[in-house]
């Protein structure tokens, strides 16, 4: 059947608006941010893609081995005729899902959606020609803002893996899950990987490699913002920093300023003191009943909770009330 032309929900000038709305926002704020998303460009992807493989990065091993344990139950509980997946990137995990419908369900139609034309054409081109019997359907979009042009009908499986979940803040993930509820039918399906609340001496240096490709996957929202705004952010002028929130009980990445800085970016001034930091990332972690309680908060009934042999991370399967 093959792979279908990508539909466009989000164009190129879509995404220069909202990189330069998000840049003026998080770069005038007292405390200034950046949200993480912005990483992600043919590089960052690259660099991401390095960080799953790091010695210390935990949780892509963790996660896949929960997927390879459980891929028949969860073809076998929810009977999906379509699997749709946010913020598929390479979609390498979701493969033991698909290879699971295979095996047992009558999956019709694969779904990836996702902000990188680059990442979307590759992996469908990719699942189309493994997956002979498979209709891929690709979506160029933000899963934060076309959750509403999801395809109708059919037993419905959304997958949102990585723990990617985490990086929005509380009350978007709120508006986020209440979303995602709206977009689907009772009786349609959310498997969503989260992160798990564990030693920090475990989570930091996930976040903080010795190999420094973090660093590297960090700074890259600088060039991004340079060759996409015409900044003139000099990366090698930040440090790389790690920190774990106990309170929040999330992972904070951040850009440490080495030395006073002036930036020039849009029709902004922006200058940095010595030891200034910029907030790229908040990468929360969870605990089962914190989990559970979010999905019923928004009108899901958690069906399955797994997690790896180290209880690293977690996989929730949940069902649509
Ligand atoms: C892709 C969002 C799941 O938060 O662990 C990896 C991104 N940041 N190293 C994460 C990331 C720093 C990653 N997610």
């Amino acid at each position: 059947m093959g792979a279908e032309p990508l539909e466009i929900h989000l164009e190129e000038q879509d995404l220069g608006r909202s990189l330069r709305e998000d840049v003026r926002t998080g770069l005038t704020a007292e405390e200034k941010w950046l949200p993480p998303k912005w990483f992600y460009d043919a590089r960052g992807s690259q660099l991401f893609e390095e960080i799953t493989r790091l010695p210390e990065y935990y949780p892509t091993r963790a996660e896949r081995a929960v997927l390879a344990e459980r891929a028949g139950d969860i073809a076998a509980v929810t009977g999906a005729k379509t699997l749709i997946e946010l913020g598929s990137g390479s979609s390498e995990k979701t493969r033991l899902l698909l290879d699971a419908f295979t095996r047992h369900g009558d999956l019709g139609t694969f779904v990836p959606l996702d902000v990188s034309v680059s990442a979307l054409r590759q992996s469908t081109a990719e699942i189309a020609a493994d997956y002979p019997g498979l209709r891929v359907r690709g979506i160029v979009g933000d899963f934060t803002r076309h959750l509403d042009r999801l395809p109708a009908g059919g037993r419905r499986l959304v997958v949102f893996l990585g723990g990617t979940i985490g990086n929005l803040l509380p009350a978007e993930r709120a508006e986020f899950l209440a979303q995602m509820r709206a977009a689907l039918e009772p009786g349609d399906w959310l498997l969503v990987g989260t992160d798990l609340v564990k030693d920090p001496a475990v989570i930091v240096p996930a976040y903080d490699d010795a190999a420094g490709v973090t660093a590297e996957f960090n700074r890259n929202v600088l060039r991004v913002i340079n060759r996409e705004l015409g900044a003139d952010f000099d990366p090698e002028g930040f440090c790389h920093v790690a920190c774990w929130d106990a309170e929040r009980e999330w992972i904070e990445m951040r850009l440490r300023a080495l030395r006073p800085m002036r930036v020039r970016v849009l029709d902004l001034d922006v200058t940095f003191a010595a030891g200034e930091e910029l907030r790229t990332e908040v990468s929360a972690k969870f605990r089962p009943e914190g989990i559970a309680a979010e999905l019923a908060g928004a009108g899901f009934t958690a069906h399955d909770f797994w997690t790896d042999p180290g209880s690293l991370f977690g996989v929730t399967l949940a069902r649509a009330d």
